[in-house]
């Protein structure tokens, strides 16, 4: 069995139902901290820090594979910094020990382009480089990176992670992170035909469409362990973009959609992060290649959406 915790989050959604249609919808058990509808194969309630019931579920449904997807995002974690850190670095260690202890056999943990900051080279900014975070939930991604590298090395567990960019679907929203204005942004063109963004004009920022997204996450999980020489977490670049290119790009399916700026605390934010990812390990070590495009990209959201 499979095991998504995280499952009603942005990622967690699109990721349930393609491996459902991957491996059959009884062998992926999705589990979320509230109820979530219209789910076509087995749930259960799950708040990932409770470790007993976590230890429980992969007990009875026999569980080989997690993938970790439990997480307060940036602009949340900054609201709450020590339920960020607690919820962000507890629930990983339970699923690390879980392999650990031979319990399960493969972790999927995500990290984020969050582990970079205000001194890390923001231009094609490399695998390896200064990470130096500024928020609770960046410092909480690069401290779970290096243990997944030490549990990697000194346990053996295979643990398997990748730096999402900034993520962009149709079939979810975001739940408080800084690039979520990259998915609001064809909400409101589509409802209202403007937009008033939270972060400024020219501010640059690594995203990716979601299709893609699932599919490198599949793909990493899938690859043979000799394959995944990165033990941390893969860098993925996606499409770099500022806002006023992406209300460009909605312009040409809309024209008379008007985008506004009003900067909020999530400015610096992204200030912090880097504008381009060279992601050329992944590619070398396990084929990675990005298909969506923002002009492919915004023809679908917009297709879908509308
Ligand atoms: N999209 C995330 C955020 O903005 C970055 O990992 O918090």
């Amino acid at each position: 069995m499979i095991l998504v915790l995280g499952a009603g989050g942005q990622v967690g959604s699109e990721l349930v139902e393609k491996l459902r249609a991957k491996h059959g919808r009884n062998k992926v058990l999705a589990t979320d901290v509230r109820e979530l509808e219209n789910q076509n194969g087995p749930f259960e309630v799950l708040n990932a820090l409770d470790k007993e019931k976590l230890h429980d579920i992969v007990e009875r449904y026999k569980v080989e594979e997690v993938y970790h997807l439990v997480a307060l995002l940036s602009a949340t974690a900054e609201k709450n910094p020590e339920f960020g850190w607690k919820l962000n670095m507890e629930t990983l260690f339970t699923v690390l020990d879980l392999a650990k202890d031979k319990k399960i056999k493969k972790v999927f943990w995500p990290s984020s382009i969050a582990v970079f900051g205000p001194n890390t080279p923001r231009q094609n900014t490399p695998q390896q480089t200064i990470t130096d975070p500024t928020t609770v939930y960046g410092i909480s991604k690069l401290a779970g990176e290096r243990w997944c590298e030490y549990y990697a090395k000194n346990y053996g567990v295979d643990v398997r992670s990748i730096r999402y960019p900034g993520l962009i679907g149709y079939k979810s929203l975001p739940g408080g992170g800084t690039t979520d204005y990259a998915v609001d942004i064809y909400h409101k063109a589509l409802e209202n035909g403007t937009y008033e963004c939270f972060l400024q004009k020219g501010t640059y920022l690594p995203m990716m469409y979601m299709e893609d997204a699932i599919r490198a996450t599949i793909e990493l999980m899938e690859t043979s362990e000799e394959n995944v020489k990165i033990r941390s977490s893969y860098n993925l670049g996606g499409i770099s973009f500022a806002p006023e290119e992406v209300a460009r790009e909605i312009k040409n399916h809309i024209p008379q959609f008007e985008i506004s700026y009003a900067p909020d605390f999530r400015q610096k934010i992204a200030e912090s992060w880097p504008a381009s990812i060279d992601d050329s390990a992944a590619f070398e070590d396990w084929g990675w290649k990005l298909e969506y495009d923002m002009a492919k990209m915004t023809e679908d959201m917009l297709k879908n959406l509308g």
